[in-house]
């Protein structure tokens, strides 16, 4: 196992380009030992003495190998879900004697009216880990405040919002209490075959964030609600069809309530209580101009 002065074990984290992974390489580089694997090292936001960059992804068995040597634990972010990622990661890891990986996978997961196509994906990844043979930890994060940034250049060119079942309910997570628990399960025992379901401390509809966003820019913002045609179309240009209607279907489980439950996981695990949307928007207004 690799350690540094600090004799702390090497813990790789992937995904640090992006907007989990970056704060958990952030958190962990102050003291100890980080290796990252990108396909974008200019990406690389954190640096240190204890930071090591393999440029590379999953589909490079090579780059993988690099990364994962003397490594103990793993953070794992993979974002196209219907791909075989998680299971070379786990394989790769294996075959390198790591010990623990912490997967970052999604709340709807364990909703049982869930079963669109991305839902299903995410299931068989989170089974792939478990089945590594390694000890695991999954987190299951509620969406991101931060997918909020998805309305910045409307609302700079227009101070408009435009937003699917706008009045619908989801108790959105702050992506920087998400990495804290990431970061608690890389480095802390009695974390190992856990589950956490991850919301922020209250729902809130795209209607109140609109609002809230507009005190943190201090000028008035409009919302328009999408229709289910619109907001569809919207996704079919960056989505294929399938994947599209499996975002339709999520975004319908909203509309029904079921996206809306506040977990305490967030306030029992880091001692506070999850940042509010409120804080978020005032620490990233000026993302949106
Ligand atoms: N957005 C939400 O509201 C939300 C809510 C719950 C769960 N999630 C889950 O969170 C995960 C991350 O999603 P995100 O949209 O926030 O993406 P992101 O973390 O901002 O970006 C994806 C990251 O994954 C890395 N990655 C992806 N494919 C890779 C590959 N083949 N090889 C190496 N690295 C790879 C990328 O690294 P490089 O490009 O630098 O190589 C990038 O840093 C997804 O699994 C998603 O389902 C998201």
């Amino acid at each position: 196992m690799t350690t540094n002065e600090t004799g702390r074990p090497m813990i790789l984290v992937t995904g640090a380009t992006g907007t989990v992974g970056r704060e958990v390489a952030r958190l962990l580089a102050a003291d100890r030992p980080v290796r990252i694997l990108t396909r974008r090292p200019e990406r690389v936001s954190v640096s240190g003495p204890g930071v090591e960059v393999v440029p590379g992804g999953y589909a490079d068995r090579d780059a993988l190998d690099r990364a994962l040597k003397g490594v103990d634990a793993a953070f794992l972010v993979t974002n196209d879900v219907s791909a075989a990622d998680d299971a070379v990661f786990a394989e790769a890891a294996r075959a390198s004697g790591v010990r623990h990986l912490v997967k970052l996978s999604a709340a709807a997961v364990c909703d049982p009216g869930a079963d669109d196509l991305v839902t299903r994906w995410q299931r068989r990844n989170e089974a792939v880990v478990r089945g590594s043979g390694l000890d695991w930890t999954i987190l299951r994060p509620r969406s991101f405040m931060s997918n909020t940034l998805s309305w910045a250049p409307s609302i700079r060119s227009e101070g408009v919002v435009r937003a699917l079942y706008a009045s619908s309910a989801n108790a959105c997570v702050d992506p920087r209490d998400v990495a804290r628990v990431a970061v608690l399960a890389l480095t802390e025992p009695g974390h190992r075959g856990r589950e956490y379901l991850l919301s922020g401390p209250q729902a809130l509809t795209a209607v109140e964030q609109t609002a809230q966003l507009a005190d943190a820019l201090r000028r008035p913002l409009r919302l328009e609600e999408l229709t289910p045609a619109a907001a569809r179309a919207q996704l079919l240009t960056r989505c294929t069809e399938p994947v599209a209607d499996a975002l339709m279907a999520s975004a319908e489980r909203q509309l029904a309530g079921a996206k809306a439950q506040v977990d305490r996981t967030i306030s029992d695990l880091i001692d506070r209580q999850p940042l509010s949307f409120r804080t978020w928007a005032a620490d990233h207004a000026a993302a949106f101009g």
